[in-house]
């Protein structure tokens, strides 16, 4: 199996008005294997070997938007929370497709016991989906700590602020579960990329504000990063290096200005008031 996900069996995807060359091997079923190019409801995430097909299905596909309940929304942007107990085929698709663009192996379509929160840009046609991340139903006899288990940008809508946005949202509700979170490992470069340069704009903004007698505890505490997460980045970014067998802060003013100007972009915001959601259970 190992090997088999060096090859791509699907060479491209039509969702939507989009076209894109795909990255990797996904084990759609065997009827969808060699490829040229795999047509997908942008909607239902129904999947066809031929454009004709799509097309029928269109004209009587009754979704206009994702699966599940609409937990954000601010100007075009929106977010849906999707069951994978209830929406299983949808979410099981959802893996299919996330699995074209991830070298993992270990990605899993056993969705039951997952969340999918899936981002779309609003027009007149309807909600299309940009990407999605999912995340572990909360389970009270473990102690998994993971905010993220998945995510994807579709590839024709990244390098625009929507995989931060992600992040920051995986964030938002990791604060309102009041429990501090961390992506499940391992990460690919694109997203350890990402995540890196979330973190450190992050943490960067609490030590603007916070000049004296910081510890990583109050940094975790702010920004909801678990503490080793925290260390990760700061020692990276030797922020925090070692002095003498002691640990110490770097925070001076011009040092970290140089810091930001390497760490890109903080990614689109989020408006906090805008989330509607609580942990189930
Ligand atoms: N080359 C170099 N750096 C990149 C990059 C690329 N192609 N794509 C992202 N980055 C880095 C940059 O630091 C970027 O910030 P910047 O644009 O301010 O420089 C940052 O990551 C994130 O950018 P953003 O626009 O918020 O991310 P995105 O919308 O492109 O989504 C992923 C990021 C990881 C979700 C997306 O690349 C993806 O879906 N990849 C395939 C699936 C995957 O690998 N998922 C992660 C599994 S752990
Ligand atoms: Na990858």
């Amino acid at each position: 199996h190992e090997e088999s996900t060096k090859f791509k069996t699907i060479d491209n995807i039509e969702i939507g008005k989009f076209r894109c060359q795909t990255w990797y091997y996904s084990p759609f079923p065997s009827y969808f294997q060699d490829l040229d190019t795999l047509y997908i409801c942008e909607f239902c995430l129904s999947f066809f070997k031929y454009k004709e097909e799509l097309k029928r299905h269109s004209q009587i596909c009754q979704y206009h938007h994702p699966m599940g309940n609409e937990i954000y929304r601010e100007q075009d942007i929106s977010i849906f929370e999707v069951d994978g107990e209830r929406n299983t085929i949808y979410c099981e698709n959802l893996c299919y497709i996330s699995k074209l663009f991830l070298d993992h192996k270990n990605l899993t379509y056993d969705v039951e016991p997952f969340l999918f929160y899936v981002l779309t840009e609003y027009d007149q046609y309807g909600y299309h989906i940009v990407g999605y991340f999912s995340k572990e139903k909360p389970e009270p006899q473990n102690s998994c700590r993971y905010n993220l288990s998945c995510i994807l940008v579709m590839p024709y809508a990244q390098r625009k602020g929507y995989g931060k946005f992600l992040i920051s949202f995986s964030y938002e509700l990791s604060k309102i579960e009041q429990r501090k979170g961390t992506p499940e490992r391992p990460l690919s470069d694109l997203g350890f990329a990402s995540y890196f340069s979330w973190w450190g704009c992050e943490i960067l903004k609490f030590l603007e504000n916070h000049t004296e007698n910081i510890s990583i505890n109050d940094i975790s505490n702010a920004t909801y990063i678990i503490q080793q997460d925290v260390i990760d980045v700061l020692k990276r970014l030797e922020i925090l290096i070692e002095v003498d067998q002691k640990m110490i802060l770097r925070v001076n003013k011009q040092f970290l200005g140089k810091i930001k100007a390497v760490l890109g972009k903080p990614g689109r915001q989020i408006d906090r008031e805008k989330i509607h959601w609580s942990p189930l259970g």
